[in-house]
């Protein structure tokens, strides 16, 4: 199974999400491969934003190794599963997509957790560090399902 999360510039949402699914699924020994990438260029080979790097440090979560790159449309043959942060972002991919196929491989990665109100991920890039710890509780939640549907 390889899981590949989008969001804008990948140095925020998508980094902090595949952290959080890559060790969600260690702890539960889940062989899942895991990726991230960026409908934007903006980033491209740069680190996670420290102040991500920092809420997932709050966490017991390192996920410095990863570096930005930009999402392109072979990524919907190379991966099963790929989630978008938000709606924006979802259009971007599937405006990509080869066929319809490929296209409905792609959703909201929140569409995994029914219960939250929020059906988006907030871009927390020109806020606060609080929005850094909002998105890491959401992605939580998200995964936590996320990886219960794929044990099914
Ligand atoms: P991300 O956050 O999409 O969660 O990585 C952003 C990072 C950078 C920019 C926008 C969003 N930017 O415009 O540079």
């Amino acid at each position: 199974m390889r899981v590949l999360l989008v969001c804008l510039g990948n140095i925020c949402r998508s980094p902090m999400a595949e952290g959080v699914l890559r060790h969600l699924a260690h702890e539960r020994g889940i062989a899942i491969e895991t990726d991230s990438a960026g409908t934007g260029d903006y980033h491209v080979g740069e680190a996670p934003d420290r102040r991500a790097q920092a809420a997932m440090h709050r966490q017991g979560i390192d996920i410095s190794d990863l570096r930005a790159r930009q999402f392109t449309a072979a990524d919907f043959d190379r991966f099963d599963l790929l989630f978008a942060m938000d709606a924006d972002n979802l259009r971007n991919m599937i405006r990509l997509a080869p066929s319809q196929a490929h296209a409905a491989k792609a959703v909201l990665i929140m569409d995994h957790a029914p219960a939250n109100s929020m059906r988006e991920v907030p871009d927390p890039y020109y806020g606060g560090d609080e929005g850094f710890d909002v998105v890491y509780d959401m992605l939580v939640e998200a995964c936590t399902n996320l990886l219960a549907d794929v044990q099914r």
